[in-house]
């Protein structure tokens, strides 16, 4: 089976880099219980140091695309303080990234921001987002030269659902309207951003593509003939999936986020359809879980590997878009003997998903390249593809490491692929 579309990672830097100046999830961790294994966001994987030799690995993998945050609170650690030596840090990254041939899309915010933000009251305050549009104006004027691939906010819905309902993520608490204004400001910053994007970068023979990297879960009822189940799936795909995908894409905003302001009109503001998917929730009432006998990961999430496609067929009906994966990947924590059991047939599955679907898939990034750290769930769950030893840091490929090489050298999958890393 053919594929088309180009093969990458992804990350978010205070998943990785370490030394990093105070984050809301630096002060979060702090917090006793916060965090599973009681860890911080540092040293992560130390890639602040590291970022050669991971951008080295990258391309020995022959990796070509990547997906990577710049830190909002590294280039302005305190409030309209630039720092320039971090701005020159991260410009030599990432032309180092693209003289290895991996070309860089930027995430301007992957669920962390400055903790003196987070003190002002973060993104639930509409007044606030003009700091975060000051915050992309820098970054364009440093970095647009180099970059032409945006992703403006990472999982609007996750950052707001996991902070404000479930109070397992900064700035924590239990407000069904915070959510939300949180989900409304995204989906204005959102649009903001995209406007001044594409207002300072467009120009004759340059494409630049825009958009949010949304999660999507799909919500399957238990029993499809159960009326309750049925209703309910379809509440909670509207109230996680749809309410941010109308603001961003369309600036169609519900009663429930409220009136936008007067400079957001209707419109299409995403140029890609950008998915991150993992899995989806099976719905019996209030309460979604896991279809009974499917198979897990190492978190408890089922693998799905065709909620790629319903996922991505959806919102590709719905606007016509080149699909982009942002992000697809499994807890995968190996056993004694071996660094990973079911990675490889993982991605494989997801691959013969997306290439049988007929649809415009042009970019996979997976999710992650070292094992990281995983917000709330701390150092324990692997996603990588490339395992880290906690205490030496040293990094090493994983069977699946290889497998993405011999894909991205061959542009297809077959059974030979299947037969050398799948057991
Ligand atoms: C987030 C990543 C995270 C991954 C795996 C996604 O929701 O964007 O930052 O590490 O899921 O948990």
């Amino acid at each position: 089976m053919a594929l088309t579309f180009k093969i990458g990672t992804a990350s978010a830097a205070v998943q990785i880099e370490g030394d990093l100046p105070r984050t809301n999830w630096h002060a979060w961790a702090e917090k006793p219980g916060s965090i599973k294994d009681g860890t911080s966001p540092e040293p992560a994987t130390g890639h602040w140091k590291r970022w050669r030799e991971d951008n080295a690995l990258m391309q020995e993998l022959h990796l070509q695309i990547a997906r990577i945050s710049l830190d909002w609170t590294r280039i302005e650690p305190r409030r309209g303080q630039w720092d320039e030596t971090a701005v020159a840090r991260y410009r030599e990254e990432l032309i180092d990234l693209k003289e290895r041939g991996i070309e860089p899309l930027v995430t301007l915010h992957h669920f962390s921001h400055p903790q003196w933000f987070e003190e002002m009251g973060g993104f639930a305050k509409e007044q606030n987002i003009s700091l975060f549009i000051r915050f992309v104006a820098k970054i364009l004027a440093e970095f647009g030269d180099l970059v032409s691939d945006w992703n403006t906010i990472n999982e609007p819905n996750v950052f707001a659902t996991q902070s404000f309902l479930y109070n397992e993520t900064p700035p924590g608490g239990k407000s069904w309207r915070k959510a939300l204004t949180t989900m409304r400001n995204f989906a204005i910053a959102h649009i903001r951003a995209y406007k001044l994007i594409h207002s300072t970068l467009d120009a004759p023979g340059r494409t630049i593509n825009v958009s949010i990297a949304h999660h999507i879960r799909g919500f399957t009822p238990l029993n499809p003939k159960n009326p309750v189940h049925r209703a309910f799936a379809k509440i909670d795909d509207y109230l996680y999936n749809r309410l941010i995908e109308n603001a961003c894409y369309n600036g169609n905003f519900h009663p429930l986020l409220g009136r936008p302001p007067c400079d957001i009109q209707r419109g299409h503001y995403c140029d890609v359809v950008a998915i991150n998917y993992y899995t989806r929730s099976t719905v019996r009432g209030l309460t979604d879980g896991v279809f009974p006998g499917a198979p897990v990961n190492d978190l408890g999430w089922e693998i799905y590997p065709q909620g790629i496609v319903e996922c991505a067929r959806e919102l590709h009906e719905r606007h016509r878009l080149p699909i982009w994966i942002t992000e697809n990947g499994t807890a995968d924590n190996g056993s004694d003997t071996e660094l990973e059991r079911f990675r490889p047939k993982y991605l494989l599955d997801h691959f013969a998903a997306m290439a049988a679907s007929g649809l415009p898939f042009e970019r996979y990034y997976h999710w992650c390249f070292v094992d990281n750290w995983e917000w709330s769930e701390g150092m324990v769950p692997h996603f990588g593809i490339v395992h880290l030893d906690p205490t030496t840091l040293e990094r090493t490929p994983k069977p699946s490491a290889y497998m993405l090489r011999d894909i991205i050298d061959q542009g297809k999958i077959n059974d030979d692929i299947y037969q050398r890393y799948v057991k």
